[in-house]
């Protein structure tokens, strides 16, 4: 633990020795560092920090989490269990969920959900407790980073006075910041470590210790004046893409009234070698990020009597492709002389985006609620998802093989995963609905393909 330095009497002596002994305890690794919270964000970064040669105190609330943490066994995709074994038998990485073991640490990062409630309003009772959880355990000497994506402000209203109240002084003893994790599950390319982190704290000093303990473990740090900074650099980043996703999902719906092949334009556009983005359309947003973070923003700012309109507007359009969708397949099977009434669709793909098993707010759930409640009979397959529990409702996914695409009146490809032999799909199913333009390159096949949004001749062929 920490040893609290004395100040002297004089005024920013205690604040600089506090300062050099934490930087220099991250210099050569001396500091302990806790993850509170082990998912998605977490558990990447402890390990990056394990591996940096830290020892790492990863505390969650889920008994199960931390006991097959404990045996070597990752629940998150990107972690491999063997990186998590190495790290449990070298004692560099354990997880507990003692949260008095938070007291041995020197730097702590808290990575724990940030939901919307039903209202669609922040949901901060995960934050608000790690907050107290850490507070409680807290002594001079530390530094306390927030990743959870949230509002602008909070590290500022909610950790520092509660820190405060534990008479930590922040930016003299205690060192309190804002970084935003960017981390994209299933990327091969960039993962933690190589994605650039911003990093903006309560003073310049707090600034200085976060930047520094997080450049121990990743290749580019970024720092920015303040915590607000970083908060809202997040959400600038995942609002960007909510907004650019809306409106290629419009662009979509555009398209397929003028009788236009979205894809087509899309692809020609991105030849463009300046000026243009390439976003795709789909059946909605998923995952914790993109749907979630820009309602942060937009209720910030209406407690600040500012709406914030083009998150509304692409929320609004984002969330309505579900039901777009499913208006594509019932007039495709309309055209096939059936009602979504009493026919078999099977849903290829549920997880939220392709090649992972997350389905958070997949907007697969959505096609696969309105089709039931028009009365069709809904299988689903996917490679990355067996079985999955909503609403007190369990499902368990159907193999893909000759007999199950027969039996199907739709096939609907919601999420294109890269394992699945779309050829083989097309070959023997009837009517395919493909929303991520997954059969563009097959060769002709027995099923008529009907694209998310495209020319009509490709509709009624
Ligand atoms: N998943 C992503 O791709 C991603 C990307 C960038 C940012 N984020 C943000 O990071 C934050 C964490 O998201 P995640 O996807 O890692 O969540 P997650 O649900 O995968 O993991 C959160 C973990 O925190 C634990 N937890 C909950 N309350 C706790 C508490 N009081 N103390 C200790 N542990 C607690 C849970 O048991 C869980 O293991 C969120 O704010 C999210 O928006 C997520």
């Amino acid at each position: 633990m920490a040893a609290e330095a004395s100040s002297g009497g004089r005024p920013g002596a205690y604040s600089a020795t506090m300062k050099d002994e934490l930087l220099s305890k991250i210099r050569d690794r001396r500091a302990v560092v806790g993850v509170v919270g082990l998912g998605y964000v977490g558990l990447p970064l402890a390990m990056e920090f394990a591996g940096a040669g830290f020892h790492v105190i990863g505390f969650d609330v889920n008994e199960r989490v931390v006991r097959d943490l404990m045996a070597g066994t990752s629940h998150i995709q990107d972690v491999p269990g063997e990186a998590v074994e190495k790290h449990v038998a070298s004692g560099r990485f354990e997880a507990t969920t003692d949260e008095q073991q938070l007291r041995r640490c020197d730097a702590i990062s808290i990575a724990v959900p940030t939901p919307l409630s039903k209202t669609r309003d922040p949901d901060m009772s995960f934050v608000n407790a790690a907050t107290e959880t850490v507070a409680r355990n807290s002594h001079p000497g530390m530094v306390i980073v927030l990743e959870s994506t949230t509002y602008p402000g909070t590290t500022r209203e909610v950790l520092q006075p509660r820190l405060e109240h534990e008479g930590r002084r922040i930016g003299e003893d205690t060192f309190l910041a804002f970084s935003p994790e960017r981390v994209d599950p299933g990327n091969p390319t960039w993962h933690t470590k190589n994605t650039p982190k911003v990093v903006g704290g309560i003073t310049a000093a707090c600034t200085e210790v976060a930047a520094a303990l997080y450049a121990a473990c990743i290749d580019t740090v970024v720092p920015v004046a303040s915590a607000e900074a970083a908060e809202l650099v997040k959400l600038l980043e995942n609002t960007f893409r909510a907004v650019n996703i809306g409106l290629v999902n419009e662009m979509a719906i555009v398209c397929d009234k003028l009788g236009v092949n979205v894809w087509e334009v899309i692809d020609a556009a991105a030849t463009k070698p300046f000026g243009f983005m390439r976003f795709t359309p789909g059946p909605g947003i998923g995952g914790h990020c993109i749907p979630l973070d820009p309602h942060y923003l937009a209720w910030k700012m209406r407690t600040l009597n500012y709406k914030t309109r083009f998150i509304d507007l692409a929320s609004e359009i984002n969330s309505e492709m579900p039901e777009y969708v499913v208006r594509k397949i019932a007039r495709a099977l309309n055209d096939d002389q059936r009602s979504v009434k009493g026919s078999r669709v099977l849903i290829l793909g549920i997880a939220y985006k392709r090649d992972i098993a997350d389905m958070r707010e997949s907007p697969a759930l959505d096609v696969m609620r309105l089709l039931e409640e028009r009365g069709a009979q809904v299988d689903y397959h996917d490679p990355w998802v067996a079985s999955f529990r909503e609403n007190g409702h369990s499902k368990s996914g159907v193999p893909l093989n000759q007999e199950v695409l027969q039996r199907a009146d739709a096939v609907v490809i919601v999420t294109d995963h890269s394992g699945v032999d779309y050829q083989m799909v097309a070959d023997h199913a009837r009517l395919v609905v493909d929303t991520r333009n997954a059969t563009s390159k097959l060769k002709p096949s027995r099923a008529r393909i009907v694209p998310l949004a495209a020319d009509r001749q490709s509709d009624k062929a």
